[in-house]
């Protein structure tokens, strides 16, 4: 078999040899297909890139038809069993999985950088009584950078792995006092004897008790979302951290982009959408009549469907496992009936069946962190700090990457061409 595409411009008449590699053409191949010797070459028009790849890549691997979702080679479902959030950290960005010297010198590192320059708190506390905790990560870790000005030395890879090293130490600090200001309570510092999750949670919710240590369950089950959010390809907030990361800027004003990406609704904010949508259903009776409307179009059953997953998201599957962990601790939230309800019937009705839409890791994971007492703005920031390693792993194979140039992306001009300028003067008199 020829691993080829053969072109023919019916402008012209004239063939191209194409050749197909992985899969794919390269888009400059196709920059030589002319109508004329200066007309411009044959671009690709593919608004989010829908059917465009920006890289190779070997960190993340996913088979949406079989619901299979790899972190360098290995299954989603036994890193989330038996590995540690830190570990699946180590293996995304090293690219193979720790000797215990190893592991032991990365969890070291990592605990000893989780404290922030006292500049940054004050920065933070500057911030408004109500500032989204979201906006107030994106503007921190932004200014880390001015913090860390070596950041700038990308192409030293003992720069680039302390830059790494601090941002995943740094975020659950930056997160936790992101929600402590929203709420008036004073920023509580790391306790570097607790791990990582654990930490995390004292830094959250640690009052006046001397030490916090929050119920290993609940802190198993944390440690397991942040590892199934840790990396999911090129998504919009990671083709973010890489398209401004091109630009040969440091670590933490890439991340900054891929946070802000991550705040938006299209991309972190959907578990949030499902409890409202559960909420407003209120009981279990009024479900019929939802997904009635939902099949009428009037709305969209939220948490349900994928653009890359068409037979179940397999993050789904064991979040669900982690709902009862947690619930075991909280109690259980009144609206996972509702939940398990809504599942049960879409998941037989005709109408979802047919369009393969299954439930995704926004279903449950809002529930999940209602229990945790989080209010729906710091689900994002949850999100954010989970896939912080992934980020970083994407970021340190494209500064490594001689294929990959600044992100430059073509466009088609639809404006006016040629106008005369009028000086104000003239026009308005
Ligand atoms: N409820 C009802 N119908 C749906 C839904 C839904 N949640 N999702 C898709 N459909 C229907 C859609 O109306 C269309 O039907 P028809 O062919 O009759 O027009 C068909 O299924 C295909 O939908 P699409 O919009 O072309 O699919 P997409 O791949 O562009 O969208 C999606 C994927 C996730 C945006 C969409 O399924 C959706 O809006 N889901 C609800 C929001 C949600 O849960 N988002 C979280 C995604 S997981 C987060 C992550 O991985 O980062």
């Amino acid at each position: 078999m020829t691993e080829s595409l053969t072109v023919r411009d019916n402008r012209t008449g004239q063939e191209y040899e194409v050749p197909i590699v992985d899969g794919t053409i390269k888009a400059a191949d196709l920059g030589k297909i002319t109508a004329g010797e200066d007309a411009p070459g044959l671009a690709v028009y593919d608004p989010g890139f829908v059917n465009t790849a920006s890289c190779r890549s070997a960190v993340t691997f996913i088979d949406g038809e079989k619901g299979v979702l790899e972190y360098r080679g290995y299954p989603i479902e036994q890193l989330a069993e038996k590995s540690s959030f830190l570990e699946v950290a180590y293996l995304l960005i090293h690219g193979s999985l720790p000797t215990k010297a190893e592991y032991e010198t990365w969890v070291h590192e990592i605990t000893y950088h989780t404290f922030v320059h006292e500049n940054i708190k004050e920065f933070m506390q500057g911030f408004r009584y109500d500032a989204h905790p979201m906006g107030m990560l994106m503007a921190s870790v932004g200014a880390l950078s001015t913090f860390y000005p070596d950041a700038r030395h990308i192409s030293e890879a003992d720069n680039r792995h302390i830059q790494m090293v601090r941002m995943i130490a740094k975020m659950p600090t930056l997160g936790a006092w992101s929600f402590r200001h929203a709420q008036g309570k004073p920023f509580v510092y790391p306790d570097n004897d607790l791990s990582y999750t654990a930490n995390f949670l004292s830094m959250l919710f640690k009052m006046s008790e001397s030490k916090y240590e929050a119920d290993e369950r609940l802190v198993k089950a944390l440690d397991v979302l942040f590892i199934l959010h840790a990396d999911h390809e090129q998504n919009c907030s990671t083709n973010a951290v890489r398209s401004v990361g091109s630009s040969q800027v440091d670590p933490y004003s890439a991340v900054a982009a891929g946070v802000g990406a991550l705040y938006g609704p299209l991309h972190g904010g959907a578990n949030e959408a499902v409890l409202r949508m559960l909420r407003r259903i209120g009981s279990v009776e009024n479900i019929p009549s939802f997904i009635e409307g939902v099949k009428a179009g009037n709305e969209r059953l939220m948490g349900f469907g994928h653009r890359v997953y068409k037979n179940f998201d397999p993050r789904a599957t064991i979040i669900k496992k982690a709902c009862d962990d947690v619930f075991e601790v909280t109690g259980v939230n009144p609206l996972l009936k509702i939940a398990q309800e809504l599942e049960r019937i879409a998941l037989e009705d005709e109408y979802f069946v047919k369009r393969k839409l299954y439930p995704n890791v926004d279903f449950y994971s809002g529930l999940i962190y209602e229990a945790f007492q989080f209010p729906p703005e710091m689900f994002t920031v949850l999100f954010a700090i989970g896939r912080t390693p992934g980020w970083l792993a994407q970021w340190n194979e494209l500064v490594q990457d001689k294929e990959q140039k600044i992100a430059r992306p073509k466009q088609i001009y639809t404006g006016d061409r040629g106008l005369t300028f009028v000086p104000a003067s003239e026009r308005w008199s």
